[in-house]
Formats: structure tokens, sequence, C-alpha cells
């Protein structure tokens, strides 16, 4: 559980993400307090040292400095952004072999501090490294998921609110699955401005010509690609969902958000032994309730298709375990 008085986080990870995950916690004060751990200590002060270098001009304080595993063991969030660097082109299966090599040893550490709070794996590919993360730490299905497709949801809403010019808390709904080339956009739970999505654009189609579901769900799939091709990666979008989840935790504000969490044969889903995005309460003890969403057979088999890459990838490392 999250403590009333005093909360910390830590991070690992000083790369693009790491740091920009850093910046959004600090910029928002999400935290009394923030401990960077780094691969590299010079890299994890020095990151430590710039972030508290604004601290004058923000809204609250927040004690950041680097730190080491032992640090772990009184945080009531860690949040894993380490990994290889991304390839513009590769996909975030490819990017397995070198990831687990980099996150088993970080989690052996996280486990072996005593951590007992929020674990948050931001590294792709994100829900089968949760899977393992899992399963490594031994911690509570609660207390282990994925950023997984909130960030998918994220940019979802963005591209509705770039194409309708309006403003993307408009929207409701959810990207579900995999953070990958399988999520899918479940349309019977996306609602804008009191209607559903779909009807809204049947409603102006002539508006918004030549703009069709397929299209907005292409362009969210896409969307890490397309930015990882314009400027060698993504980072602030993925930092402003973490700070987000975070928030949501240490806040206890139950929200309801898609993050790729333990699905074990809940409502129709029919699965077991897999993470992957749906929408769950999050509070301070983590990841709650499911929604049931009553998906269509044709989004069912979607989900089920989902499952498969995952765990066929998981299965590529289970002898790890
Ligand atoms: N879930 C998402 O939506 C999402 C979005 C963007 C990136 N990511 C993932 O986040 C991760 C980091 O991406 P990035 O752009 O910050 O990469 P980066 O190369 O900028 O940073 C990688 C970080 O990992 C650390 N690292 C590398 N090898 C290590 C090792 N052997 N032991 C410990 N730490 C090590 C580095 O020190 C660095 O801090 C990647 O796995 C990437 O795929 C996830």
């Amino acid at each position: 559980m999250v403590t009333s008085n005093r909360s910390r986080v830590v991070i690992v990870g000083t790369g693009s993400v790491g740091s920009a995950v850093a910046s959004a916690i600090v910029q928002q004060g999400l935290c009394n307090e923030l401990v960077i751990v780094g691969h590299h200590p010079n890299k994890a002060q020095g990151l430590a040292m710039d972030l508290a270098d604004g601290l004058e001009f923000l809204g609250r304080f927040v004690t950041i400095r680097a730190g080491g595993w032992e640090d772990c063991r009184h945080a009531d969030v860690a949040i894993i952004a380490a990994g290889p660097k991304p390839k513009p082109g590769e996909t975030r299966m490819q990017e397995l072999g070198a990831a687990i090599d980099i996150v088993d040893p970080i989690l052996r550490r996280v486990r072996d501090s005593g951590f007992d709070g929020i674990l948050i794996m931001v590294s792709n590919p994100v829900d089968v490294l949760s899977w393992f993360a899992w399963k490594r730490t031994g911690l509570p299905r609660a207390q282990v998921f994925g950023s997984g497709a909130a960030l998918d949801t994220a940019r979802l809403k963005t591209i509705i609110g770039e194409t309708t010019r309006l403003d993307p808390r408009l929207v409701s709904g959810y990207v579900i699955g995999e953070h990958g080339d399988s999520q899918f956009v479940p349309w019977s739970t996306v609602s804008f401005i009191g209607k559903s999505f779909a009807q809204y654009l049947t409603d102006n189609h002539s508006r918004y010509p030549g703009v069709t579901l397929a299209g907005i769900e292409e362009s969210t799939r896409r969307r890490g690609l397309d930015i990882k091709g314009l400027r060698g990666g993504t980072s602030y979008g993925i930092a402003a969902t973490v700070a987000g989840l975070v928030r949501t935790i240490l806040w206890n504000e139950r929200s309801v958000v898609s993050v790729s969490t333990l699905i074990d044969g809940e409502y129709e889903y029919g699965e077991h032994d897999v993470f992957l995005s749906l929408p769950v309460a999050l509070d301070g003890s983590g990841v709650g309730d499911f929604v049931d969403l009553h998906l269509s057979d044709e989004e069912l088999a979607k989900f089920h298709a989902s499952a498969e890459v995952v765990r066929r990838h998981c299965s590529l490392i289970a002898d790890r375990l």
C-alpha cells in the first residue's frame, strides 16, 4: 500500500524513456522522493542533479537523487525503463533477446531488495516482459503490470482529437491486446461527446471526408513506428502516460486504464497465464477489477490472436525462470 505521508518512486534506466519519465514525475510533483538507478552511476547522478536544478520553479518540492538497488526496498512504485535502444524498423518483439539479457538481472535485484510496491514495466516487448517480471519477482498480480496499451489508448485519443480538431480528452475508450502489431480498438467502447465515436463519424461524414475507423486504428498502431522514423525513438508520450499511471497509484485515483495485466480466466476473455492490456481499475493497491467489455466474436478472435503472439514469445524465455 502507498504510505499516506511519504512516497518514493524508483526509476531504473536513464536513457531517453527513463529521463523523460523522471522529468514528467518531477514536473508534476507526483511523489516525495524520486530515486534514479542507472546502469552507469554517473548518468544517474547527472540526471538527478539536472532535474533538481529546476526545483525552485516547480509547484512542489521533490527529493531527487541517484540511488542503488537497496532503495527499492521501501519504494511504493518501481519503474523499469532499461532496455536496448529501439532501432528504427525493428519490431518490439525483435528486441526480446537483447531486452531479456538486460531486464532479468534488474528484476532479480529488485526482488532481492525486498521490494513490495507496485512494479511498472515499460521496457519492450512490454507484455512479454511484464509476464516475466511477475514470475521472476513473485509479486502478487495486483503489483505488477506493464504500461501496455495505455500509450496506444492515449494515441488513439490524440488522433481522434487531431482529426476532429476537438480536445482528445473528450474521447472515452480503449485500445486493448498486445502493445504491438496485434493490438486493436473495440470500437463499441469508444464514445465521444455523448455518443459512440462510430455514430459521431457517420453523423458528420461530410466534415471528415476519407476518415474511417479502420484508418484511425491503423494510424494508432503505426504511430510509434512513425515517430521512430522521424526522430529516432519515442519518449514524451510514454513519459506522460507512465506519469499518469504513477499519479493514479500514488494519489489513489481509482481510474480505469488499459494496461498490460495478468489475464487468468476473467469473463469471456477465456485466456490464462498471459499479460495483455484490458481496462482495469488502478489505485494505491495496484491493479484491481477488470471491466467486462462484452467483446463481439470478431473482437474476441483478435484478442486471442494477441494472446497467441505474446504467449509464443513468452515461451522463448520461459526456460530462464
Ligand atoms: N512501453 C512503451 O510504450 C515504450 C515506449 C518507448 C520505449 N520503450 C522501451 O523502453 C526501453 C528504453 O528505451 P530508450 O529509448 O530509453 O533506450 P535508451 O537506449 O535511450 O536507454 C536504455 C537504458 O537502458 C539502460 N541499459 C542498457 N543496457 C543495460 C544493462 N545491461 N543493464 C542495465 N541497464 C541497461 C541504459 O543505461 C539506458 O538507461 C526500451 O526497452 C524501449 O523499447 C517502451
